[in-house]
């Protein structure tokens, strides 16, 4: 079986998986979520991705029905044999079909897991091509990870479409925020130039290990507010995810970043990056 479901506590198989049309989080999007992975069969950083999931309930006034150890302890019941990417996604469970939040009384868990499938090495060695994508960021909420995803869905089809790996979006006023699903970054020297807090990005938890690696190893962190001419004065961009690490951006909008393919600094972080994990394991 190729992939597991658990939903409420117990785990199906996907054909077996059912869910109420009156859940709202089909109906509005009326979720959160977290995307993990494990490394040696383990959900990697378990503790900082419920720490986010908090947030974003918080955020939408959903009260988490499970406290993190129960959640680790049915994420766990439901892997499946080798690497795994785990989608956690808490609903706000079945109500009347209308945009109250009064008529919903138990939350949806709902665990869906699948086998990593890790990128070909060849992307880390030559870099990907990513699109500025004409959707832009909403910045209300844009910091919290709800099921309200019509936004990304667009901007994947639209990155799919010119053959780009990732698409990065602008803030209503064209400042750079995020990629569809992972955080961007350009190197200049030193320095490390990242869209911060208030350009309405998800505060990565891989984007978190990667400045904390960065800043151990001399470089100057800067994170704000930057604009996609920025990117002409990079010498190096990459991006970060739970599932992808740390990948080289060789070009934006089909011209190359730098010289056009992975630079040393962003080499150097996938690298500290990769022998990183092993300590990270260890933490919750
Ligand atoms: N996405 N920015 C956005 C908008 C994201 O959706 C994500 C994660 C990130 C990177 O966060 P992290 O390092 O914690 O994975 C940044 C996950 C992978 C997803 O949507 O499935």
């Amino acid at each position: 079986m190729s992939t597991r479901i658990n939903i409420n506590g117990v785990v199906t198989a996907p054909e077996e998986a059912r869910i109420s049309v009156l859940d709202h989080g089909l109906m509005f999007g009326d979720s959160v979520y977290e995307t993990l992975r494990t490394y040696s069969g383990r959900p990697f950083l378990f503790s900082r991705h419920f720490a986010r999931l908090q947030r974003s309930a918080d955020a939408i006034e959903l009260q988490l029905p499970w406290p993190a150890a129960r959640t680790r302890e049915e994420i766990e019941k439901t892997l499946l044999t080798g690497e795994c990417r785990v989608r956690l996604m808490i609903t706000r469970g079945v109500g009347e079909p209308a945009a109250d939040i009064e008529t919903c009384t138990d939350p949806t868990v709902i665990i869906i897991v699948v086998p990593l499938v890790p990128l070909p090495e060849r992307v880390y060695a030559q870099g990907v091509d990513v699109v500025i994508s004409s959707v832009r960021r909403s910045s209300r909420l844009a910091d919290i990870k709800t099921g309200s995803l019509i936004h990304q869905v667009l901007a994947r089809r639209e990155a799919k479409l010119k053959h780009a790996f990732e698409a990065i979006l602008l803030t209503a006023d064209e400042k750079l925020s995020d990629g569809i699903t992972s955080n961007i970054y350009m190197v200049h020297g030193k320095k490390i130039l990242t869209p911060g807090h208030n350009a309405g990005i998800v505060e990565g938890i891989t984007r978190g290990v990667v400045l904390d690696l960065a800043r151990e190893r001399g470089l100057e962190v800067i994170d704000g507010f930057f604009e996609p001419r920025d990117i002409a004065d990079a010498d190096e961009m990459f991006l970060t995810s739970t599932t992808r690490e740390v990948v080289p951006i060789a070009r934006v909008d089909g011209k190359p970043v730098g010289p056009g393919k992975p630079g040393p600094v962003t080499q150097m972080l996938l690298e500290a990056y990769r022998a990183a994990i092993v300590r990270l394991s260890l933490e919750d």
